[in-house]
This record gives structure tokens, C-alpha cells and sequence, in this order.
């Protein structure tokens, strides 16, 4: 029997600490519930001891969620450990994952400490950790860039002290594959006791390496858990992509002989929801999950593509949750048709008043927009989830009016809290007289830091998805919006990230 790896998914906790990605309470828990119907094997929920709002998060995803292993992450100390635990009461399975830097340059300049003091806290917290669960996990944070004596000696006592999994991080992404693969190799060679616990591999992307190294700590290294994120979602260049390193071990399963328990036609919903929620797009030319992972542009291609698909295809497309047939749905679908395509693509609603909702959205799409895609769905589905928060603005209409040679205008009308605002404005281009029209009445003071737009599917017809990121007094948020209009789209990013701007709702992201 092939040996299983490990699907740690820490899009929750390390995929939230990019700027602009923290997410809310419920937003986590829908994530949450994609990652167990893609079959996650353990789900780091969060930070339980970072703030309430990540403790309540990875409490009421412990109690919510019974499929995977639920995770929380915590310092290596006795108030985190329990705050940790606390949280994780509900589960059917919880796991501490407890860390504490080994480098010399981290233990000397950022937590002052000696190695034998860092080695006495490793110890006593995963034997504190211990005591309130039976599942815990250690990490030596920059473990890549430790000296491999001392790595050696902290391992192997934690290991004695009950440490059940050793996750290795290459913290800043400075790993070359066989190099990486190498260092485990050598951890696990020579620590006496290296059988007794899971080794676990977690890389970060700053030198576009974290899939290939986390591959390399699995094949070379003998690593049987991947940390890793959906869309590689991380600070800086992301962590290792979640989708990339399933589909390598499935598709060259002829190389690795290793199985995993990955539901693959989940991946693309969890993408779309992933990127809807945090507002970070998904590049076009992304692996697995970009809009053009699949698609032969180019005429040799396709028509080797026609005659034999594997010339130029190594995956099926569908096994990773894309349609075979593209155009789905049109305005005489009825909601049965609607409900059933929600289904194949994974993108469950929790109640049947949300696919009323969702299908009513559907239906004023589909009077504007002839043919409905898998992936106006899957933005529709992703916005009516964003609408549940009671967006603090809401967009309502919009007529803008732009002519070569002449200052373009827009007039818009939008919610405050539920009540209508008319504003208007002139702008250098269409959408910047709609959003200063915006401006003019919310006066946020916020910077713009990124604006981006994005074709949903291939041709003129298709939906814009606007992106908008904008920065306030040291907070970072995203606001995504998706319209056949572009300038409407616009409209509704930027209101979408106005509210999380002024949302009460914590949103602070857990700080490794
Ligand atoms: O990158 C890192 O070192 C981490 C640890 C906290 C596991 O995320
Ligand atoms: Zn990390």
C-alpha cells in the first residue's frame, strides 16, 4: 500500500497574514467548510491567542467542522498553549501547533534569548501542550536556516516530550529544492528517535520555490505532511500552493507512489472562494486553477488537443472541478437546474432562503448576460456569501457618461447602512469619476494601493472582477466586485472594501 501524505491546509492562519487578507468570523468558517468538503486532512483554523476574533474563529470552526483534524497555532508558552486548547474543546479532533524560532539570527535579535533557554521552552511547552491534547505539532520557525546541531538536539527532545508532528519551515523562502530535501533527510537521519513523530514540510514562495522545495522535502526528504495554502495565498510571495502540490503527487503518482485524499473537483470552487473572500485574484496563467490553465490557445495545440487529448493535456480539466461544457446556464434555467449546478461545482449554500437569494441574483444576471459560465456562478454564489455580512455600503445603480474630448462624469446611488446617498462626480476615466463620486460622500481618506481587473471568462461578454485594495491608518483591506459592467464592478469593489474598512467585525490578522 502507498504511503498517504498529509494535507495540513493553513490558509486560515498563514494565508490570512497577508496584508489586506484577514477575514471575519463567518468568512473562516465558510472557508473552513469548503476545505473539509475538499477533504483537508487537518485545517489550521488560526491563532486562537491573537485576538477574540481568531479565537471565536477557530472555536466555532472546531465545533462546526467534525471531517479534519482542526489546528490552532500558538507561541511557546503557557497562556497561548491554553487559549489554544480552550479553543479547540469542540473538536472531534484538535491539534496545538506550537512554535518557537531556532536560528541564531531570530533567537539573538528578535527573541533575545540564549539557545538553552530556547530549548527549555520548546520542551516545556509541547509538555505543557501535551497535557490538554494529544495531538501536537512543533515547529522550530526558520528551522531552515538553523544550525543543524542545535535543530538536532531541540527535535529530538521535543519528540520525547510528545510532540507528535515536525513541521520544518523555511520561514523567508530562502531554500533551494534538493538543498531542502537534503536538510530533512539529514534531520531525520540523524535524530535516534526521528521514526516516532510525522515530518511535516511548510515553505514559504519568496524565491518561487515552495512548491518544488515542499516536494523535495517529501521525496528526497521523506516528509508525509505538506503545509501549504489555496491559490499559495501567504504574506510576501505566499506560501506553497495547496492545489499545485496535490495535482503533482496525483499526476506523477508514477514518481512519488504516494497517495493523498484530496476531493480534486473541489479545488476550483475553493479557489473562487478563497480569491472572492480575500480579495486577492487569481493570476490567469495560475497552475490548476487560473482561467487559462486549460485552455489551448494556440492552433497546434488545439488541434492535438481534438485529435488525442493527452498530446498536450497531463490532467483532466474536470478532475479539478472545471466544466467540460462551459456555457451553462441562460435566463430560462429554472432554479432546479440552477441548484443542481451549484452542487457539481461544490459551491453548496447553506440554506434554501441563500439559494433563493442566490438564484434571484442569478436570474437579473441572466437578463443581462446571455450565457451564464461555471465561473458567473461561482462569483455570483461568492458575492451572495459577501452579502451576508451586511455590507456597510451597498451599491445600488450608476450612470456614468464619457466621450473623447470631453471630462467623463458618473452619477451613482448607493446605500449607507441601508439608507440611499446620491453623489456625483467627474474623473480622469469613467471609473475614477464613479469612485471619487463615491469618495465624495464616504470621505474614507483611504488610499488606493492596488486596482485591478480581471475578465471572469474569455470573451467581451463576460463578467469584470475589479479588485480594490485600500490602505487606512495602517489597515489593509480588499474589496472584490463582479459585473458584466466594468465600471459598475469598480463601483462595487470599492464599496465591498469601504465596508470592511469600517467593518466592527475583527479583522485582524494572526501574527506568526
Ligand atoms: O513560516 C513559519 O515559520 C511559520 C511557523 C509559525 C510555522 O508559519
Ligand atoms: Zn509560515
Amino acid at each position: 500500500m502507498a504511503d498517504q501524505l498529509i494535507i495540513f491546509d493553513t490558509t486560515l492562519r498563514d494565508g490570512e497574514q497577508s496584508p489586506g487578507a484577514s477575514m471575519n468570523k463567518d468568512e473562516k468558517l465558510r472557508i473552513a467548510r469548503q476545505l473539509e468538503r475538499l477533504k483537508v486532512d487537518v485545517i489550521e483554523a488560526g491563532f486562537a491567542a491573537s485576538s477574540n476574533g481568531d479565537f471565536e474563529a477557530v472555536r466555532g470552526i472546531a465545533n462546526a467542522i467534525k471531517d479534519s483534524t482542526i489546528c490552532s497555532l500558538s507561541r511557546a508558552n503557557d497562556r497561548d498553549i491554553s487559549r489554544a486548547a480552550e479553543a479547540l474543546k469542540g473538536a472531534n479532533r484538535g491539534r496545538i501547533h506550537t512554535f518557537i524560532a531556532t536560528s541564531a539570527l531570530h533567537m539573538e535579535k528578535k527573541l533575545r534569548m540564549t539557545p538553552d533557554q530556547v530549548f527549555e521552552q520548546a520542551r516545556s511547552a509541547v509538555r505543557f501542550a501535551r497535557n490538554l491534547v494529544a495531538d501536537v505539532e512543533f515547529s522550530p520557525e526558520d528551522g531552515y536556516r538553523s544550525d543543524v546541531d542545535f535543530l538536532c538536539r531541540v527535535i529530538e527532545a521535543v519528540i520525547n516530550d510528545g510532540a507528535s508532528t515536525i513541521n520544518v519551515p523555511d520561514t523567508v523562502g530562502y531554500a533551494i529544492p534538493e538543498l531542502y530535501g537534503d536538510f530533512i533527510k539529514t534531520l531525520r537521519e540523524r535524530i535516534p528517535n526521528s521514526d516516532k513523530a510525522i515530518w511535516s514540510v511548510h515553505c514559504h514562495n519568496d524565491l518561487g520555490m515552495a512548491v518544488a522545495n515542499s516536494l523535495a522535502g517529501v521525496q528526497i526528504g521523506g516528509a508525509r505532511q505538506v503545509e501549504c495554502t489555496i491559490n499559495g495565498l501567504g504574506e510576501r510571495a505566499g506560501n506553497c500552493s495547496l492545489e499545485e502540490i496535490v495535482m503533482a503527487i496525483k499526476t506523477r503518482r508514477d514518481y512519488f507512489g504516494l497517495d493523498v485524499g484530496i476531493e480534486t473537483q473541489q479545488l476550483l470552487a475553493a479557489s473562487r472562494m478563497v480569491s472572492q473572500i480575500t480579495g486577492f485574484a487569481v493570476q490567469p496563467n495560475k497552475a490548476i486553477v487560473g482561467a487559462n490553465a486549460f485552455a489551448h490557445a494556440a492552433g497546434i495545440h488545439q488541434d492535438g488537443v481534438l485529435k488525442a487529448r493527452d498530446t498536450y493535456e497531463i490532467m483532466r480539466a474536470e478532475d479539478v472541478g472545471w466544466s467540460a461544457n462551459k456555457i451553462v446556464l441562460s435566463k430560462v434555467s429554472g432554479r432546479n437546474a440552477f441548484k443542481q449546478r451549484l452542487q457539481d461545482l461544490g459551491a453548496q449554500m447553506e440554506s434554501e432562503s441563500e439559494i433563493n437569494a442566490a438564484f434571484a441574483r442569478f436570474k437579473e444576471l441572466a437578463d443581462r448576460k446571455s450565457e451564464i459560465f461555471d465561473e458567473d456562478i461561482l462569483a455570483l454564489v461568492s458575492s451572495e456569501s459577501l452579502a451576508r455580512e451586511k455590507e456597510q455600503y451597498g451599491f445600488v445603480s450608476l450612470s456614468q457618461h464619457s466621450e473623447t474630448g470631453e471630462r467623463p462624469q458618473a452619477s451613482i446611488v448607493f446605500t449607507v447602512d441601508g439608507a440611499e446617498v446620491k453623489s456625483a462626480s467627474d474623473g480622469d476615466g469613467p471609473v475614477d469619476a464613479s469612485l471619487k463620486a463615491i469618495e465624495a460622500q464616504v470621505k474614507s481618506g483611504a488610499e488606493m494601493v492596488l486596482y485591478s481587473v480581471n475578465a471572469i471568462s474569455g470573451s467581451t461578454e463576460s463578467q469584470g472582477e475589479v479588485t480594490v485594495r485600500l490602505q487606512h491608518s495602517g489597515r489593509v483591506v480588499n474589496g472584490i466586485g463582479a459585473d458584466p459592467d466594468i465600471i459598475v464592478a469598480s463601483a462595487k469593489a470599492y464599496l465591498s472594501a469601504l465596508s470592511k474598512l469600517h467593518s466592527k467585525a475583527d479583522r485582524v490578522a494572526a501574527q506568526g
